[in-house]
């Protein structure tokens, strides 16, 4: 069978590297199966795409969209435009998408128009907020989603309550803990560590990226400059994303435990999570990787789709609440964080069974 394999941003090529480690494992197996790496191109800068090829030795796409950035209708009409001719040029047996960018949903809904089934990797999960672009995209992928792989049994409770076949809501776990596991013992120290001395356990890590927290300039100050008060003086180190280097251009915000750093690759960015203090942070994979690496992480939104984060992990939500920012440093401080149990089906293997599964939906 044919697989066509999509992928467009950051965390989409953390989740499909392990998929394809396994396609090839099968292929040595003497296993009938085949894919197609299709890049739409929605992230394009070496430190958010060609960077995780590498260090996760991700074949070269077949095929690279090149759609760039724009508004949400631009990115997402852009993407269905070209994928709709690989499609063409390319029938395939299947469309696997992953996670929740206009790159999960545009080429989904391609995909169905053109009769193929699509098979959804962290199908199910849910926010509730819908001024989120990935509440959307998650919404409209899973309403056409042939075959629905989850993380959690949260979604697949959700999937199967909204009408969908529960012979095809598979609870298979998390591939961005597969791609974790596998690499921990590759992982390796930022260049910048000796430069600024930093110690295990005394910094903090930061990202910040969702619109809610850095598309506006006061927001994002307020922000930034109570978190960097509530650090006490210990280094706060800052990978930033492309859209907040906008802001940050505006804001002109320096304090001397403040650092800012280029967009880090996989294996050192995991670095600087295993050995913080705690984890600052809007992301999402990454309150799942505290989770599992036991770091204590504090998240700057209101709600969550992934709640097992927060039942099992070391995750608590502070949106942009400055008491709830007080009182999750004084937890902190105090050395009484809640630790992480463990996450069930979050142990290394989910691309393992993804395509067993799939295996076994096309009868082999
Ligand atoms: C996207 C996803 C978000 C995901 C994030 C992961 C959507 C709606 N959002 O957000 O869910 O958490 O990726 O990082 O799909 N830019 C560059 N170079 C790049 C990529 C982006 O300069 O390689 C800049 C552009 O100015 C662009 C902005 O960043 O307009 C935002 O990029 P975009 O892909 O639209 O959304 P993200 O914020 O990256
Ligand atoms: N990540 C990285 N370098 C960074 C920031 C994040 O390698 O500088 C990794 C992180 O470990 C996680 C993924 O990128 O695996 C999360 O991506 P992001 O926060 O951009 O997206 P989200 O998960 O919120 O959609």
């Amino acid at each position: 069978m044919k697989i066509t394999i999509v992928a467009g941003a950051r965390p989409n090529f953390i989740k499909i590297a392990p998929i394809i480690h396994e396609i090839e494992k099968q292929q040595k197996n003497k296993v009938v199966i085949s894919y197609r790496l299709v890049h739409t191109g929605q992230h394009y800068n070496k430190n958010l795409s060609d960077t995780f090829f590498e260090e996760l030795n991700i074949p070269a796409p077949h095929n690279n969209l090149g759609v760039k950035s724009g508004t949400q209708a631009e990115q997402t009409a852009a993407i269905m435009i070209s994928f709709e001719k690989e499609l063409l040029q390319h029938p395939t047996d299947l469309v696997l998408v992953v996670g929740d960018v206009n790159s999960t949903m545009a080429c989904t809904i391609v995909a169905k128009k053109a009769h193929t089934p699509v098979a959804h990797v962290e199908a199910g999960i849910r926010s509730g907020d819908m001024k989120m672009p990935e509440e959307i995209n998650r919404i409209v992928t899973d309403s056409i989603t042939d075959y629905f792989f989850t993380t959690s049994p949260h979604a697949s409770d959700h999937l199967k309550r909204i009408g969908k076949p529960s012979e095809h809501v598979l609870f298979v776990g998390n591939v961005m803990i597969d791609t974790l596991l596998n690499n921990l013992p590759r992982i390796n120290k930022p260049v910048f560590w000796d430069e600024l001395n930093l110690v295990k356990g005394k910094y903090f890590t930061l990202t910040l990226h969702r619109p809610s927290n850095v598309d506006e300039l006061g927001t994002f100050s307020r922000l930034l400059k109570h978190v960097v008060n509530k650090a006490n003086g210990l280094p706060i180190i800052f990978p930033v994303h492309p859209r907040t280097q906008k802001i940050l251009k505006e804001a002109k915000l320096t304090f001397e435990n403040l650092h800012f750093v280029n967009p880090q690759g996989y294996l050192s960015f995991i670095y600087l999570v295993k050995y913080a203090k705690a984890v600052l942070t809007d992301s999402g994979g990454i309150t799942e990787e505290a989770a599992v690496l036991n770091v204590p992480c504090i998240t700057f939104r209101d709600s969550t789709e992934r709640p097992e984060t927060i039942e099992l992990g070391t995750n608590i939500l502070v949106g942009d609440d400055i008491s709830k920012i007080d009182n999750a440093f004084n937890v902190l401080d105090s050395g009484n964080w809640k630790r992480a149990k463990s996450i069930p089906k979050w142990d290394g293997k989910t691309a393992e069974r993804i395509i067993e599964n799939i295996l076994t939906l096309y009868g082999n």
